[in-house]
């Protein structure tokens, strides 16, 4: 007699076709590249119910490009408040993430205060300070003919923006990093906990400083943004500052870290690169296109039915958008690097919540590519060695070990 698994019993008004009776990290974890194991998933409905998502909980997955584009654009089905990034984790209740756990038509009026600073044009006005830092940090190593990319320059590169944009002191760069470790990686939810609320105590402060004289253009800016017509919250103006933290953080250097790990395997790009400098900024995009790294998290505001999914108000959904970066629907030969594609992704979302450092990111990552890439001949992994990483909200790398000749 044929013998079937029993159906799971969370949400039995989905129909079985759409349970997914999966842990999703464990899932893209399988192999040996989380890109490509995710990318598994396409194919599936373009919303299925997976049994252990975020936080162990079960979660909608959208599964394609075309899936997530709509759901970015339908903040009325997916929103952002709480369900975000930062929930649960920092035990404050009234505690947002400003503006990414906000919706329209509130979203809008925060959005508008950061955005005059993250504009292409005054992002421009950062390259020195982006290019000064890059130097400085590959200065550290460069004789040494290799180091360990994540520790030694990708974790450090964007905890340096971060400290240089905001005015605060750089010799609490290795407290930061010891924090975003904490927060990132903590072995549990207390670690988690403690160190996100190490890095808010430590902000807040800084903040009630600063209101005396804000030592930086975008601190001027955040300090009398106005909603309404009254100056923001003392609670939303440190929303605002731990995002500009957090969103630049891990999404950078993990970033980086995937874009190295496929550099350092392919030679000939690498001389390309070299060659034609003036081919830095479609890298940059295709790189971004094959490479994304986050998942935003959404909470259904609303029973519907979306793309033959039975959604109920307060369900979590995911769209993990390195699962969007490889969709043959949109790119023939997803998973080859062709640096002349015209890559147009939603790694860095669409829609109302389209990441705010979205030109900051690309010119942190084009001008380390430029430093590592005018420095070093033969940038590779050494013989023996391997690369780390890891699943979760965000994909990340831990470790990646390179070497090069100087020239
Ligand atoms: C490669 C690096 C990066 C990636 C892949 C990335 C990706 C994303 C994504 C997918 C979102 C949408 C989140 C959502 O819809 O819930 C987002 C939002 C955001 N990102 Fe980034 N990000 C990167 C770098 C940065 C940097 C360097 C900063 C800041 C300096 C930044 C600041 C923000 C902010 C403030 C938002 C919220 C925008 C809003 O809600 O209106 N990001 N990012």
């Amino acid at each position: 007699m044929a013998t079937t698994a029993p159906e799971p019993t969370y949400h039995p008004h989905v129909p079985g076709h759409l349970l997914w009776d999966n842990d999703f990290n464990d899932f893209c974890h399988e192999g040996d590249d989380p890109h490509v194991a995710a990318a598994r998933l396409i194919g599936q409905p373009p919303v299925i119910l997976g049994r252990s998502v975020s936080f162990g909980r079960p979660a909608w997955i959208l599964t394609n490009h075309a899936a997530m584009e709509q759901a970015f654009l339908s903040p009325h089905i997916f929103s952002n408040q709480r369900g975000g990034p930062g929930a649960g984790a920092l035990g404050e209740t009234a505690f947002r993430m400003i503006p990414v756990e906000l919706d329209p038509p509130e979203h809008g009026k925060y959005r508008r205060i950061l955005h005059p600073y993250f504009t292409p044009q005054s992002t421009r006005r950062l390259d020195g300070m982006v290019q000064e830092t890059c130097d400085a940090l590959i200065g550290q190593f460069a004789g040494k003919g290799g180091c360990e990319f994540i520790a030694d320059f990708g974790s450090r590169l964007p905890n340096l923006v971060f400290l240089r944009m905001m005015g605060l002191p750089e010799d609490m760069l290795d407290q930061f990093l010891v924090w975003e470790k904490g927060m990132i990686h903590g072995k549990d939810d207390a670690t988690r906990t403690q160190s996100t609320q190490a890095v808010l105590g430590y902000l807040g402060q800084f903040i009630a400083e600063q209101r005396k004289a804000p030592g930086t253009e975008l601190m001027h800016l955040i300090l009398n943004g106005e909603v309404d017509g009254k100056p923001m919250r003392a609670l939303d103006v440190l929303g605002t500052v731990f995002l500009l933290y957090v969103g630049g953080l891990d999404t950078v250097y993990s970033s980086l870290g995937f874009i190295f790990n496929h550099l350092a395997r392919d030679p000939a790009l690498q001389q390309r690169l070299r060659n034609h400098p003036a081919d830095m900024p479609k890298a940059v995009d295709e790189f971004t296109r094959a490479f994304p790294v986050a998942r935003p998290t959404r909470t259904v505001a609303q029973d519907c039915e979306f793309l033959g999914a039975p959604l109920r108000k307060g369900d979590l959904a995911v769209l993990p958008t390195y699962i969007a970066g490889r969709d043959p629907a949109v790119y023939a030969d997803p998973h080859r690097i062709d640096i002349d594609r015209k890559a147009r992704s939603i790694t860095f979302a669409t829609g109302p919540h389209l990441c705010l450092g979205i030109h900051l990111a690309k010119r942190e990552i084009r001008t380390a590519l430029e430093g590592f890439l005018q420095r070093f001949r033969d940038i590779r992994i050494p013989a023996g060695e391997t690369w780390e990483y890891h699943t979760g909200g965000v994909l990340g790398v831990d470790r990646l070990p390179l070497e090069w000749r100087v020239g």
